[in-house]
């Protein structure tokens, strides 16, 4: 017997505090739809396809950088906060965008980069040109350099690309000078957030999207602001991990804080719940909480989760965990499995088995496995109590694209041997909206794409899958549908284990401590017959079983109403 799915409830999901348990979906702007046919993703483009993103049934999108930048690092190298950069279109198409989504009840979160300009921000300009001396410097963090001529970097800071966190800059004169810290590459300098100027600027650069009427922003390296005074050395052989495992003096230093309480005010005095959601990689869940206490930000991306291993007590734990941090702030759980920056969960959970994060180089997996996992991780996911965040073309269930060749490579840290990671495109490539040959819809025919796209791509289209009876895009579709219809799924903090056979992950979700909603995991790699607590919901695999059990496959999740 093969079950088929009912149809899920319609019932609005209450319309307070939206974000709680939104779910979000991340758009990268130059890969997510070209109108103009240059190979790059643009704002009309995302404009043209908002409605595939309200069939969708996510509550808001989150826009990677698209304001003016020289594109050293994919724009998050920001030359002018308050523009937008000629490749993506105009601040008039900002607001077209925003006003767009409105009207099709979706909100529009943007990202903000506060850590860092790019050098050809007008005040590192300025800094450059006036020379030593210039109060433009005290804007950024120059310092001269150790060793008799100043000709050693002023500390011991790696950057995260890769290299010396230090660039040494010549004087107008043309004689070497002091060294400027840029803890990504040396096109984005790191900005002083002691300096006053900094702190006002960005309170008018949030007022400025904020009258445009953003919802909110993505605040990029929330924990890495403030650093330690005095910058002190960290000691080569330090086990020292830039992003947060680990103390160091240049991440998640208190000082952060009390710009996000400064934020939160500003977001507050707009109307509609305007929110602020941190990537602040921390050491432990505890110190990511910090950051979305009921004064400061709302959301804070939970990593922890991300990099979590495909296995019943390791994926218990972290949850667990991951309830208990946030319930001491009050602030719902962000789950999310796959971004920008890391390699695709449809790579990286059956790669490793054990979740790794970034920082490592993606390989090929059996798509097929690979892709099955990444279905059961989503429902898995989106079964939480608390927001979830989509990375575009993970709906579609599209892979890592593992053999980039070097010559189109773009992510800075590539040619940087020591550096972060430097295989950050794989998982960059423009999505496939249609056709049988690429750019499969992306822009206009005969147009490129700034990454090659796979010829499988053809297959995993959303023309392809659109109304597909089990593709990755139905079931994403059926998935957000019930949890939009099932008042159970919103509650933030409502979760109980139930017992499950081994390997099997079971919890409910429960109203009025009446359990309603049932998710089962099979994580153990056999099949795994199960009792029918209620009435099938979604299936991330196709089911066998008899009037009283389903046989669950491997890598496969399924949500049941128990409902009367
Ligand atoms: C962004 C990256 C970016 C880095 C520097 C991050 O965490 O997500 O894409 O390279 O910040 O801005």
């Amino acid at each position: 017997m093969t079950d088929q799915l009912i149809a899920p409830p319609a019932v609005e999901a209450p319309p307070a505090s939206w974000w709680r348990n939104a779910v979000i979906y991340q758009i990268y702007p130059r890969s997510f739809a070209d109108s103009n046919g240059d190979g790059i993703g643009d704002l009309p483009g995302i404009l043209s396809r908002l409605p595939y993103l309200r069939d969708l049934g996510v509550d808001a999108v989150w826009l990677s950088p698209f304001y003016s930048s020289p594109q050293a690092d994919a724009g998050y190298d920001v030359s002018d906060y308050r523009t937008v950069d000629p490749i993506f279109g105009t601040v008039a198409d900002a607001e077209k965008l925003i006003a767009g989504a409105h009207e099709l009840d979706l909100r529009v979160i943007v990202d903000l980069v506060p850590n860092h300009s790019s050098d050809q921000h007008e005040w590192f300009k300025r800094a450059i040109a006036d020379g030593p001396g210039s109060p433009f410097r005290d804007r950024y963090h120059f310092r001269p350099g150790k060793g008799e001529n100043g000709e050693l970097p002023p500390n011991d800071w790696p950057s995260i690309f890769g290299g010396p966190a230090w660039t040494r800059v010549c004087d107008p004169d043309g004689t070497p000078g002091e060294w400027y810290l840029h803890l990504f590459a040396p096109e984005q300098p790191d900005f002083n957030w002691e300096h006053p100027a900094v702190r006002d600027e960005f309170k008018t650069i949030l007022r400025f999207w904020l009258d445009l009427g953003v919802d909110g922003f993505r605040v990029d390296v929330a924990h890495g602001l403030v650093k330690e005074d005095g910058l002190p050395d960290v000691g080569h052989e330090a086990e020292w991990h830039l992003l947060g495992v680990g103390e160091s003096p240049c991440f998640d230093r208190e000082g952060v804080h009390e710009i996000y309480r400064e934020w939160r005010k500003i977001l507050d005095e707009y109307p509609g719940e305007r929110i602020a959601v941190a990537e602040a990689w921390a050491p432990t869940l505890a110190r990511v909480a910090d950051y979305v206490r009921d004064d400061e930000l709302h959301q804070a991306f939970n990593f922890s989760y991300l990099g979590t291993a495909w296995n019943v007590p390791a994926q218990r734990q972290m949850i667990d965990d991951s309830l208990a941090a946030m319930r001491v702030v009050g602030a719902p759980t962000t789950w999310t499995l796959s971004n920008h920056d890391v390699v695709r969960h449809s790579n990286r959970l059956l790669q490793t088995g054990d979740g790794e994060v970034a920082g490592r180089r993606p390989t090929a997996v059996d798509p097929v496995a690979g892709l099955r996992r990444a279905r059961a991780a989503s429902a898995l996911m989106l079964a939480l109590p608390g927001s979830a965040y989509l990375y575009q073309g993970e709906e579609l269930g599209l892979p890592e694209v593992v053999d980039l060749p070097p010559e189109v490579r773009q992510d800075p840290a590539f040619h940087r041997a020591t550096g972060q990671d430097g295989y950050r495109d794989g998982c960059r490539v423009p999505i496939p909206w249609s056709g049988t040959e690429a750019p499969y819809g992306f822009g206009p025919e005969g147009g490129g794409s700034w990454l090659p796209q796979p010829d499988s791509w053809a297959q995993l289209s959303v023309a392809a899958q659109e109304g597909v009876p089990g593709s990755t895009l139905e079931l994403y579709r059926a998935a957000l549908a019930v949890r939009r219809g099932m008042p159970a799924l919103a509650p933030t903090d409502n979760l109980r284990w139930v017992p499950a056979p081994d390997g099997v992950l079971a919890f409910e979700r429960a109203v009025e401590d009446e359990p309603v909603f049932r998710c089962t995991v099979n994580m153990s790699g056999r099949p795994v017959a199960v009792g029918r607590p209620g009435e099938l919901l979604l299936a991330s695999g196709a089911l066998d079983g008899t009037a009283d059990n389903v046989v669950l496959p491997p890598d496969t999740t399924v949500w049941w109403s128990i409902q009367d």
